[in-house]
Protein backbone atom coordinates (compact mmCIF):
# COMPACT_ATOMS: atom_id res chain seq x y z
CA UNK A 1 0.00 0.00 0.00
CA UNK A 2 1.62 3.13 -0.69
CA UNK A 3 1.09 5.55 1.77
CA UNK A 4 -0.52 8.22 -0.03
CA UNK A 5 -3.44 5.71 -0.96
CA UNK A 6 -5.07 5.75 2.44
CA UNK A 7 -6.95 8.38 1.69
CA UNK A 8 -9.60 5.35 0.37
CA UNK A 9 -13.14 5.91 -0.93
CA UNK A 10 -13.80 9.18 0.42
CA UNK A 11 -16.90 10.76 -1.00
CA UNK A 12 -19.53 9.28 -3.25
CA UNK A 13 -20.35 10.74 -6.70
CA UNK A 14 -23.05 9.10 -7.90
CA UNK A 15 -22.77 10.28 -11.64
CA UNK A 16 -25.49 9.56 -13.38
CA UNK A 17 -23.86 8.04 -16.04
CA UNK A 18 -26.26 7.94 -19.35
CA UNK A 19 -23.50 7.49 -21.35
CA UNK A 20 -23.03 3.99 -20.94
CA UNK A 21 -25.95 3.89 -22.50
CA UNK A 22 -26.36 5.82 -24.64
CA UNK A 23 -22.87 6.17 -25.73
CA UNK A 24 -20.35 3.89 -25.01
CA UNK A 25 -21.38 0.94 -26.42
CA UNK A 26 -19.00 -1.52 -25.16
CA UNK A 27 -20.30 -1.14 -22.12
CA UNK A 28 -24.34 -1.76 -22.96
CA UNK A 29 -24.72 -5.35 -21.21
CA UNK A 30 -27.36 -6.57 -23.30
CA UNK A 31 -28.48 -10.36 -22.27
CA UNK A 32 -31.18 -12.34 -22.64
CA UNK A 33 -34.46 -11.43 -20.26
CA UNK A 34 -34.84 -14.66 -18.04
CA UNK A 35 -37.87 -14.78 -15.79
CA UNK A 36 -37.64 -16.04 -12.59
CA UNK A 37 -40.56 -16.24 -9.69
CA UNK A 38 -41.07 -12.96 -9.43
CA UNK A 39 -42.56 -12.47 -13.10
CA UNK A 40 -42.55 -8.93 -14.25
CA UNK A 41 -39.24 -8.25 -11.68
CA UNK A 42 -40.78 -5.56 -10.60
CA UNK A 43 -39.26 -3.87 -7.08
CA UNK A 44 -42.68 -3.41 -5.31
CA UNK A 45 -44.12 -6.79 -6.09
CA UNK A 46 -41.13 -8.32 -4.53
CA UNK A 47 -41.11 -5.74 -1.27
CA UNK A 48 -44.54 -6.58 -0.99
CA UNK A 49 -44.19 -10.60 -1.44
CA UNK A 50 -41.55 -10.23 0.93
CA UNK A 51 -43.41 -7.97 3.57
CA UNK A 52 -46.07 -10.87 3.44
CA UNK A 53 -43.37 -12.92 4.71
CA UNK A 54 -42.59 -10.38 7.44
CA UNK A 55 -43.29 -12.32 10.71
CA UNK A 56 -40.64 -14.51 9.63
CA UNK A 57 -37.26 -12.35 11.02
CA UNK A 58 -36.64 -8.78 11.67
CA UNK A 59 -33.99 -9.83 13.10
CA UNK A 60 -30.37 -8.46 13.86
CA UNK A 61 -27.64 -9.68 11.51
CA UNK A 62 -23.49 -9.80 12.58
CA UNK A 63 -21.17 -9.11 9.50
CA UNK A 64 -17.52 -10.72 10.53
CA UNK A 65 -15.17 -8.32 10.63
CA UNK A 66 -11.68 -8.10 9.69
CA UNK A 67 -9.00 -4.91 8.75
CA UNK A 68 -7.49 -2.35 10.83
CA UNK A 69 -7.70 1.17 9.94
CA UNK A 70 -4.41 1.79 10.67
CA UNK A 71 -2.62 4.13 8.18
CA UNK A 72 0.19 1.68 8.65
CA UNK A 73 -1.50 -1.11 8.14
CA UNK A 74 -4.76 -2.00 5.52
CA UNK A 75 -6.07 1.43 6.28
CA UNK A 76 -9.80 -0.39 5.80
CA UNK A 77 -12.07 -2.63 7.47
CA UNK A 78 -13.87 -5.50 5.69
CA UNK A 79 -16.27 -7.81 5.61
CA UNK A 80 -17.00 -11.37 4.21
CA UNK A 81 -20.62 -11.88 2.16
CA UNK A 82 -21.87 -15.13 0.75
CA UNK A 83 -23.54 -14.14 -2.56
CA UNK A 84 -25.26 -16.73 -5.16
CA UNK A 85 -26.13 -20.31 -4.95
CA UNK A 86 -24.58 -21.55 -4.30
CA UNK A 87 -22.90 -18.99 -2.35
CA UNK A 88 -19.62 -18.05 -2.85
CA UNK A 89 -17.41 -15.59 -0.14
CA UNK A 90 -16.74 -12.14 -1.04
CA UNK A 91 -14.58 -9.64 0.66
CA UNK A 92 -15.91 -6.21 0.47
CA UNK A 93 -14.50 -2.85 2.18
CA UNK A 94 -17.56 -1.60 4.97
CA UNK A 95 -18.08 2.09 3.35
CA UNK A 96 -20.32 4.32 5.46
CA UNK A 97 -19.50 6.91 2.71
CA UNK A 98 -21.05 5.42 -0.25
CA UNK A 99 -24.88 3.24 -0.34
CA UNK A 100 -24.76 0.29 -3.28
CA UNK A 101 -22.84 -3.00 -2.61
CA UNK A 102 -20.87 -4.11 -5.78
CA UNK A 103 -18.04 -6.74 -6.79
CA UNK A 104 -16.01 -7.56 -9.41
CA UNK A 105 -17.55 -9.60 -12.32
CA UNK A 106 -15.98 -12.32 -14.54
CA UNK A 107 -15.00 -10.71 -17.39
CA UNK A 108 -13.96 -6.77 -15.91
CA UNK A 109 -11.52 -4.94 -16.99
CA UNK A 110 -8.71 -4.06 -14.51
CA UNK A 111 -9.90 -6.03 -11.83
CA UNK A 112 -6.97 -6.75 -9.12
CA UNK A 113 -5.97 -10.27 -9.62
CA UNK A 114 -3.98 -10.64 -6.32
CA UNK A 115 -4.11 -8.93 -2.69
CA UNK A 116 -1.72 -8.15 -0.20
CA UNK A 117 -4.09 -8.34 2.65
CA UNK A 118 -3.71 -11.94 2.71
CA UNK A 119 -7.38 -12.52 1.04
CA UNK A 120 -8.64 -14.81 -2.14
CA UNK A 121 -10.17 -12.68 -4.75
CA UNK A 122 -13.01 -13.77 -6.43
CA UNK A 123 -14.96 -13.01 -8.90
CA UNK A 124 -18.79 -13.13 -9.38
CA UNK A 125 -19.88 -14.33 -12.17
CA UNK A 126 -23.79 -14.65 -12.30
CA UNK A 127 -23.93 -17.68 -14.75
CA UNK A 128 -22.52 -19.70 -11.72
CA UNK A 129 -25.34 -19.00 -9.53
CA UNK A 130 -28.53 -20.48 -10.00
CA UNK A 131 -30.29 -17.39 -8.39
CA UNK A 132 -29.03 -15.01 -10.45
CA UNK A 133 -31.21 -12.34 -12.08
CA UNK A 134 -30.43 -9.26 -14.40
CA UNK A 135 -32.51 -6.09 -13.45
CA UNK A 136 -33.37 -4.08 -16.03
CA UNK A 137 -33.28 -0.48 -16.87
CA UNK A 138 -37.18 -0.15 -17.29
CA UNK A 139 -37.38 -2.09 -14.10
CA UNK A 140 -38.61 0.00 -10.61
CA UNK A 141 -35.37 -0.64 -9.15
CA UNK A 142 -33.41 1.04 -12.02
CA UNK A 143 -36.18 4.07 -12.31
CA UNK A 144 -35.99 4.93 -8.91
CA UNK A 145 -32.46 4.97 -8.72
CA UNK A 146 -31.98 7.49 -11.34
CA UNK A 147 -35.16 9.18 -9.98
CA UNK A 148 -36.65 8.48 -13.90
CA UNK A 149 -36.38 6.72 -16.78
CA UNK A 150 -33.24 6.29 -18.57
CA UNK A 151 -33.29 7.79 -22.17
CA UNK A 152 -32.78 5.79 -24.46
CA UNK A 153 -34.09 2.61 -22.31
CA UNK A 154 -34.74 -0.68 -24.01
CA UNK A 155 -36.45 -3.28 -22.48
CA UNK A 156 -33.67 -5.96 -22.81
CA UNK A 157 -30.94 -3.12 -21.50
CA UNK A 158 -29.67 -4.07 -18.03
CA UNK A 159 -29.26 -1.34 -15.35
CA UNK A 160 -26.37 0.99 -15.23
CA UNK A 161 -24.06 2.30 -12.29
CA UNK A 162 -21.46 4.12 -12.07
CA UNK A 163 -19.62 5.46 -9.04
CA UNK A 164 -16.47 7.70 -8.51
CA UNK A 165 -15.20 7.82 -4.57
CA UNK A 166 -13.69 10.78 -3.22
CA UNK A 167 -10.03 9.71 -3.96
CA UNK A 168 -10.85 9.37 -7.80
CA UNK A 169 -11.21 6.13 -7.92
CA UNK A 170 -14.02 4.74 -10.26
CA UNK A 171 -16.28 1.50 -10.75
CA UNK A 172 -18.28 1.16 -13.44
CA UNK A 173 -20.68 -1.86 -14.17
CA UNK A 174 -24.48 -3.16 -14.39
CA UNK A 175 -26.86 -4.17 -11.15
CA UNK A 176 -27.83 -7.79 -10.76
CA UNK A 177 -30.05 -9.76 -8.45
CA UNK A 178 -28.75 -12.53 -6.52
CA UNK A 179 -28.95 -14.33 -2.86
CA UNK A 180 -26.66 -13.03 -0.13
CA UNK A 181 -26.26 -14.91 2.62
CA UNK A 182 -25.79 -13.08 6.16
CA UNK A 183 -25.25 -14.01 9.83
CA UNK A 184 -28.92 -13.86 11.24
CA UNK A 185 -28.45 -13.29 15.38
CA UNK A 186 -30.40 -16.14 17.20
CA UNK A 187 -28.22 -16.83 19.92
CA UNK A 188 -25.70 -15.42 22.49
CA UNK A 189 -22.45 -15.40 20.38
CA UNK A 190 -24.24 -17.61 17.53
CA UNK A 191 -25.61 -17.07 14.28
CA UNK A 192 -27.44 -19.18 11.36
CA UNK A 193 -27.37 -18.24 7.78
CA UNK A 194 -30.10 -16.50 6.11
CA UNK A 195 -30.27 -14.91 2.94
CA UNK A 196 -32.06 -12.82 0.96
CA UNK A 197 -32.37 -11.59 -2.24
CA UNK A 198 -30.86 -8.37 -2.79
CA UNK A 199 -29.96 -5.77 -5.81
CA UNK A 200 -26.19 -5.34 -6.51
CA UNK A 201 -23.62 -3.67 -8.86
CA UNK A 202 -21.73 -6.41 -11.28
CA UNK A 203 -18.42 -4.38 -11.30
CA UNK A 204 -17.51 -4.39 -15.29
CA UNK A 205 -14.54 -1.43 -15.50
CA UNK A 206 -12.12 -0.19 -12.70
CA UNK A 207 -10.10 2.35 -11.92
CA UNK A 208 -8.00 4.35 -9.42
CA UNK A 209 -7.07 2.61 -6.16
CA UNK A 210 -9.78 0.33 -7.54
CA UNK A 211 -7.93 -1.30 -10.42
CA UNK A 212 -5.43 -4.46 -11.15
CA UNK A 213 -2.41 -2.03 -9.61
CA UNK A 214 -3.52 -1.89 -6.27
CA UNK A 215 -2.20 -3.50 -3.71
CA UNK A 216 -5.12 -4.02 -0.76
CA UNK A 217 -7.41 -5.17 -3.42
CA UNK A 218 -10.38 -6.54 -2.28
CA UNK A 219 -13.72 -7.75 -4.21
CA UNK A 220 -15.58 -4.87 -3.65
CA UNK A 221 -17.12 -2.43 -1.35
CA UNK A 222 -20.59 -2.78 0.50
CA UNK A 223 -21.93 1.13 1.40
CA UNK A 224 -24.48 1.40 4.40
CA UNK A 225 -25.27 4.75 3.23
CA UNK A 226 -28.82 6.17 3.55
CA UNK A 227 -30.14 5.27 -0.10
CA UNK A 228 -32.57 3.32 -1.26
CA UNK A 229 -30.03 1.04 -3.44
CA UNK A 230 -28.14 0.45 -0.33
CA UNK A 231 -28.40 -3.25 1.26
CA UNK A 232 -29.91 -2.13 4.61
CA UNK A 233 -32.42 0.13 2.71
CA UNK A 234 -33.61 -3.44 0.57
CA UNK A 235 -33.38 -5.18 3.72
CA UNK A 236 -35.57 -2.99 5.15
CA UNK A 237 -38.22 -2.59 3.06
CA UNK A 238 -38.65 -6.25 2.58
CA UNK A 239 -39.45 -6.18 6.50
CA UNK A 240 -36.32 -8.11 7.60
CA UNK A 241 -34.14 -5.76 9.22
CA UNK A 242 -35.02 -2.31 11.07
CA UNK A 243 -32.44 0.24 9.65
CA UNK A 244 -30.05 0.48 12.56
CA UNK A 245 -26.62 -0.89 12.79
CA UNK A 246 -23.42 -0.33 14.57
CA UNK A 247 -19.61 -0.90 14.59
CA UNK A 248 -17.00 -1.24 16.26
CA UNK A 249 -13.74 -0.88 14.50
CA UNK A 250 -10.49 -2.49 16.58
CA UNK A 251 -7.66 -0.94 15.46
CA UNK A 252 -5.46 -2.37 18.10
CA UNK A 253 -6.36 -6.46 17.21
CA UNK A 254 -7.89 -5.71 13.93
CA UNK A 255 -11.65 -6.67 12.96
CA UNK A 256 -14.27 -5.75 15.05
CA UNK A 257 -17.72 -5.54 15.68
CA UNK A 258 -20.45 -5.05 13.35
CA UNK A 259 -24.09 -5.28 13.93
CA UNK A 260 -27.73 -4.53 11.87
CA UNK A 261 -30.16 -4.62 14.61
CA UNK A 262 -30.88 -2.57 17.97
CA UNK A 263 -28.08 -1.64 20.31
CA UNK A 264 -29.55 -2.18 23.56
CA UNK A 265 -25.56 -2.40 25.73
CA UNK A 266 -23.88 -0.11 25.67
CA UNK A 267 -26.13 2.85 25.94
CA UNK A 268 -25.20 5.62 22.95
CA UNK A 269 -26.00 8.92 23.55
CA UNK A 270 -27.07 10.64 20.09
CA UNK A 271 -26.84 13.59 18.12
CA UNK A 272 -29.32 14.27 14.73
CA UNK A 273 -28.41 13.47 11.58
CA UNK A 274 -28.92 16.17 9.38
CA UNK A 275 -31.82 15.70 6.91
CA UNK A 276 -32.06 14.81 3.12
CA UNK A 277 -27.89 14.73 2.82
CA UNK A 278 -25.93 12.02 0.65
CA UNK A 279 -24.01 11.36 3.36
CA UNK A 280 -23.90 10.94 7.48
CA UNK A 281 -23.63 14.64 8.39
CA UNK A 282 -24.13 15.67 12.24
CA UNK A 283 -23.81 19.43 12.98
CA UNK A 284 -20.28 19.90 14.73
CA UNK A 285 -19.99 23.10 17.26
CA UNK A 286 -17.03 23.35 18.23
CA UNK A 287 -13.47 21.84 18.97
CA UNK A 288 -11.66 21.89 22.25
CA UNK A 289 -8.20 21.05 22.55
CA UNK A 290 -6.33 20.65 26.45
CA UNK A 291 -9.22 22.88 27.34
CA UNK A 292 -8.78 25.50 25.05
CA UNK A 293 -11.95 25.90 22.56
CA UNK A 294 -10.62 26.50 19.09
CA UNK A 295 -11.71 30.17 17.89
CA UNK A 296 -12.64 29.64 14.77
CA UNK A 297 -15.87 31.41 11.95
CA UNK A 298 -19.35 30.47 13.07
CA UNK A 299 -20.13 29.01 9.95
CA UNK A 300 -16.35 26.91 9.70
CA UNK A 301 -18.77 24.01 9.68
CA UNK A 302 -21.76 25.48 8.22
CA UNK A 303 -24.18 23.14 9.48
CA UNK A 304 -27.17 25.92 9.05
CA UNK A 305 -27.21 25.01 5.38
CA UNK A 306 -27.37 21.23 5.99
CA UNK A 307 -23.61 20.54 5.13
CA UNK A 308 -22.19 19.85 8.38
CA UNK A 309 -19.19 17.11 9.09
CA UNK A 310 -19.61 13.42 7.46
CA UNK A 311 -18.84 10.82 9.28
CA UNK A 312 -17.60 8.10 6.93
CA UNK A 313 -15.92 4.53 7.78
CA UNK A 314 -14.80 4.35 4.59
CA UNK A 315 -12.19 7.11 4.94
CA UNK A 316 -8.78 6.17 7.12
CA UNK A 317 -8.20 9.57 8.00
CA UNK A 318 -9.75 12.37 9.35
CA UNK A 319 -9.62 15.66 7.37
CA UNK A 320 -9.95 19.30 8.85
CA UNK A 321 -10.99 22.42 7.19
CA UNK A 322 -6.89 24.06 7.50
CA UNK A 323 -7.66 26.65 9.94
CA UNK A 324 -9.22 23.81 12.10
CA UNK A 325 -5.56 21.80 11.46
CA UNK A 326 -3.17 24.53 12.16
CA UNK A 327 -5.17 25.62 15.51
CA UNK A 328 -5.21 21.91 16.54
CA UNK A 329 -1.54 21.10 15.50
CA UNK A 330 -0.72 24.12 17.54
CA UNK A 331 -2.71 22.74 20.79
CA UNK A 332 -1.54 19.79 20.20
CA UNK A 333 2.17 20.56 19.75
CA UNK A 334 2.08 23.26 22.35
CA UNK A 335 4.37 21.90 24.78
CA UNK A 336 7.17 20.15 22.78
CA UNK A 337 8.37 23.49 21.18
CA UNK A 338 11.79 20.80 20.95
CA UNK A 339 9.99 18.64 18.66
CA UNK A 340 11.81 17.94 14.87
CA UNK A 341 9.14 17.61 12.75
CA UNK A 342 9.42 15.49 9.74
CA UNK A 343 7.18 15.28 6.44
CA UNK A 344 7.10 11.49 5.53
CA UNK A 345 5.24 10.32 2.08
CA UNK A 346 4.90 14.10 1.56
CA UNK A 347 1.73 13.72 3.40
CA UNK A 348 2.69 12.86 7.19
CA UNK A 349 3.85 15.54 9.83
CA UNK A 350 6.32 12.74 12.24
CA UNK A 351 8.25 13.48 14.71
CA UNK A 352 10.54 11.04 16.98
CA UNK A 353 8.82 10.74 20.55
CA UNK A 354 10.09 7.28 22.70
CA UNK A 355 7.39 8.84 25.91
CA UNK A 356 3.82 7.44 26.39
CA UNK A 357 1.22 9.84 24.02
CA UNK A 358 -1.46 9.75 25.80
CA UNK A 359 0.66 11.62 29.04
CA UNK A 360 2.59 13.84 26.66
CA UNK A 361 -0.52 14.99 24.42
CA UNK A 362 -3.69 16.26 25.20
CA UNK A 363 -7.07 14.68 24.41
CA UNK A 364 -9.01 16.24 21.19
CA UNK A 365 -12.77 17.04 22.07
CA UNK A 366 -14.93 17.33 18.74
CA UNK A 367 -18.41 18.81 20.73
CA UNK A 368 -21.86 17.87 18.44
CA UNK A 369 -25.65 19.30 18.55
CA UNK A 370 -27.36 17.99 21.69
CA UNK A 371 -24.64 17.68 23.99
CA UNK A 372 -22.85 14.45 22.13
CA UNK A 373 -18.72 14.47 21.88
CA UNK A 374 -16.15 12.72 20.84
CA UNK A 375 -13.18 12.19 22.33
CA UNK A 376 -10.19 11.63 20.37
CA UNK A 377 -7.16 10.46 22.16
CA UNK A 378 -3.48 10.81 21.15
CA UNK A 379 -2.34 7.02 20.70
CA UNK A 380 -5.41 7.20 17.69
CA UNK A 381 -4.43 10.78 16.68
CA UNK A 382 -0.41 9.99 16.85
CA UNK A 383 0.07 6.72 15.00
CA UNK A 384 3.28 4.70 15.10
CA UNK A 385 4.76 4.77 11.84
CA UNK A 386 8.11 2.74 13.05
CA UNK A 387 9.39 2.53 16.00
CA UNK A 388 9.45 5.32 18.16
CA UNK A 389 8.23 7.61 14.88
CA UNK A 390 5.18 9.07 16.29
CA UNK A 391 3.19 10.78 13.03
CA UNK A 392 -0.33 12.87 13.13
CA UNK A 393 -3.29 11.04 11.53
CA UNK A 394 -5.22 14.79 10.71
CA UNK A 395 -5.11 16.16 7.71
CA UNK A 396 -5.77 19.12 5.79
CA UNK A 397 -9.27 18.74 4.02
CA UNK A 398 -8.46 17.46 0.03
CA UNK A 399 -11.86 17.83 -0.47
CA UNK A 400 -14.37 21.11 -0.84
CA UNK A 401 -18.34 21.34 -0.76
CA UNK A 402 -20.41 22.90 -3.63
CA UNK A 403 -20.07 26.42 -2.35
CA UNK A 404 -16.31 25.79 -2.48
CA UNK A 405 -15.87 24.99 1.32
CA UNK A 406 -13.12 22.54 2.96
CA UNK A 407 -15.19 18.98 4.39
CA UNK A 408 -14.94 18.03 7.48
CA UNK A 409 -14.76 14.59 7.20
CA UNK A 410 -14.26 12.10 10.39
CA UNK A 411 -13.23 8.91 9.00
CA UNK A 412 -11.40 5.72 10.90
CA UNK A 413 -8.76 7.65 12.57
CA UNK A 414 -11.59 9.09 15.24
CA UNK A 415 -14.19 6.42 14.80
CA UNK A 416 -11.89 3.42 15.88
CA UNK A 417 -12.57 1.78 19.33
CA UNK A 418 -15.23 3.35 19.89
CA UNK A 419 -19.06 2.01 19.20
CA UNK A 420 -20.69 3.92 16.75
CA UNK A 421 -24.58 3.08 16.25
CA UNK A 422 -26.71 5.08 13.14
CA UNK A 423 -29.88 4.81 13.87
CA UNK A 424 -31.63 6.11 10.28
CA UNK A 425 -35.10 4.86 12.26
CA UNK A 426 -34.49 8.19 14.26
CA UNK A 427 -32.40 10.06 11.89
CA UNK A 428 -29.47 9.65 14.74
CA UNK A 429 -26.01 8.77 15.05
CA UNK A 430 -24.16 8.09 18.42
CA UNK A 431 -21.25 6.53 19.91
CA UNK A 432 -19.35 6.15 22.90
CA UNK A 433 -15.51 5.04 23.57
CA UNK A 434 -15.81 0.70 23.89
CA UNK A 435 -13.71 -2.04 23.92
CA UNK A 436 -13.78 -3.20 19.81
CA UNK A 437 -12.41 -7.12 21.27
CA UNK A 438 -15.25 -7.34 23.85
CA UNK A 439 -19.49 -7.59 22.52
CA UNK A 440 -22.92 -5.74 22.54
CA UNK A 441 -26.33 -6.46 23.04
CA UNK A 442 -28.49 -6.32 20.30
CA UNK A 443 -32.37 -6.72 20.03
CA UNK A 444 -34.03 -8.84 17.95
CA UNK A 445 -37.31 -7.22 16.50
CA UNK A 446 -39.43 -9.88 16.08
CA UNK A 447 -38.93 -12.01 19.34
CA UNK A 448 -37.52 -9.02 21.54
CA UNK A 449 -35.15 -11.27 23.06
CA UNK A 450 -31.92 -9.69 23.32
CA UNK A 451 -28.54 -11.36 22.40
CA UNK A 452 -24.42 -10.92 22.08
CA UNK A 453 -22.93 -9.91 18.89
CA UNK A 454 -18.61 -10.55 19.38
CA UNK A 455 -16.20 -9.10 17.92
CA UNK A 456 -14.32 -11.15 14.79
CA UNK A 457 -11.30 -10.33 12.70
CA UNK A 458 -11.36 -12.34 9.97
CA UNK A 459 -7.92 -10.52 8.88
CA UNK A 460 -5.50 -13.44 7.58
CA UNK A 461 -3.12 -13.92 10.12
CA UNK A 462 0.11 -13.29 7.25
CA UNK A 463 1.64 -9.60 7.92
CA UNK A 464 1.42 -7.28 4.60
CA UNK A 465 3.18 -4.33 7.01
CA UNK A 466 6.80 -5.23 8.09
CA UNK A 467 8.53 -4.98 4.64
CA UNK A 468 6.74 -1.59 3.48
CA UNK A 469 7.37 0.10 6.62
CA UNK A 470 10.89 -0.50 6.07
CA UNK A 471 11.13 0.45 2.51
CA UNK A 472 9.74 3.82 3.55
CA UNK A 473 12.12 4.77 6.05
CA UNK A 474 14.38 5.92 3.78
CA UNK A 475 11.59 8.80 2.51
CA UNK A 476 12.35 10.33 5.70
CA UNK A 477 13.33 14.06 5.45
CA UNK A 478 13.51 17.12 7.03
CA UNK A 479 11.04 19.48 5.80
CA UNK A 480 9.26 21.37 8.03
CA UNK A 481 10.64 22.79 11.17
CA UNK A 482 7.96 23.39 13.51
CA UNK A 483 4.62 24.51 13.43
CA UNK A 484 4.50 25.54 17.10
CA UNK A 485 6.44 28.63 16.02
C1 LIG B 1 -31.62 -19.48 0.75
O1 LIG B 1 -32.78 -19.70 1.52
C2 LIG B 1 -33.64 -20.69 0.96
C3 LIG B 1 -34.90 -20.71 1.82
O2 LIG B 1 -34.58 -20.67 3.18
C4 LIG B 1 -32.91 -22.03 0.93
O3 LIG B 1 -33.73 -23.00 0.35
C5 LIG B 1 -31.64 -21.89 0.09
O4 LIG B 1 -30.90 -23.08 0.14
C6 LIG B 1 -30.80 -20.75 0.63
N1 LIG B 1 -29.69 -20.53 -0.28
C7 LIG B 1 -28.44 -20.45 0.12
C8 LIG B 1 -27.42 -20.19 -0.91
O5 LIG B 1 -28.14 -20.57 1.30
C1 LIG C 1 -37.23 5.22 -0.75
O1 LIG C 1 -38.12 4.28 -0.22
C2 LIG C 1 -39.14 4.83 0.58
C3 LIG C 1 -39.92 3.70 1.24
O2 LIG C 1 -39.75 2.50 0.60
C4 LIG C 1 -40.02 5.73 -0.28
O3 LIG C 1 -41.04 6.30 0.50
C5 LIG C 1 -39.15 6.83 -0.87
O4 LIG C 1 -39.91 7.61 -1.75
C6 LIG C 1 -37.98 6.23 -1.62
N1 LIG C 1 -37.08 7.30 -1.98
C7 LIG C 1 -36.65 7.48 -3.22
C8 LIG C 1 -35.75 8.63 -3.44
O5 LIG C 1 -36.97 6.73 -4.13
C1 LIG D 1 -11.21 -5.98 25.74
O1 LIG D 1 -12.02 -7.13 25.72
C2 LIG D 1 -11.27 -8.33 25.53
C3 LIG D 1 -12.27 -9.46 25.35
O2 LIG D 1 -13.24 -9.43 26.36
C4 LIG D 1 -10.34 -8.52 26.72
O3 LIG D 1 -9.57 -9.68 26.54
C5 LIG D 1 -9.42 -7.32 26.82
O4 LIG D 1 -8.62 -7.43 27.98
C6 LIG D 1 -10.23 -6.05 26.90
N1 LIG D 1 -9.31 -4.92 26.82
C7 LIG D 1 -9.35 -3.94 27.69
C8 LIG D 1 -8.35 -2.86 27.49
O5 LIG D 1 -10.13 -3.92 28.63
Amino acid sequence: MDLRSVVILVVVVVEICWTIISVNSNLVFEVERRDFGWNSNNLSEMISHDVRRRGRFLSALDLNLGGNGLPTNTGLYFTKLGIGSPSKDYYVQVDTGSDILWVNCANCINCPKRSSIGIELTLYDPRDSKTSDSVYCDQEFCTSTYDGPIPGCKSDTQCPYSITYGDGSATKGYYVKDNLTFNRVDGNLHTTPQNSSIVFGCGAVQSGTLGSSSEQALDGIIGFGQANSSVLSQLAASGKVKKIFSHCLDNIRGGGIFAIGEVVEPKVKTTPLVPKMAHYNVVLKDIEVDGYVLQLPTDIFDSGNGKGTIIDSGTTLAYLPSMVYDQILTKVLAQHSGLKLYLVEQQFTCFQYTGNVDSGFPVVKFHFEDSLSLNVYPHDYLFTYKDDIRCVGWQKSVAQTKDGKDMTLLGDLVLSNKLVVYDLENMAIGWTDYNCSSSIKVKDASTGVIHTVGAHDISSASTFLIGRILTFIFLLTTILNSLTN
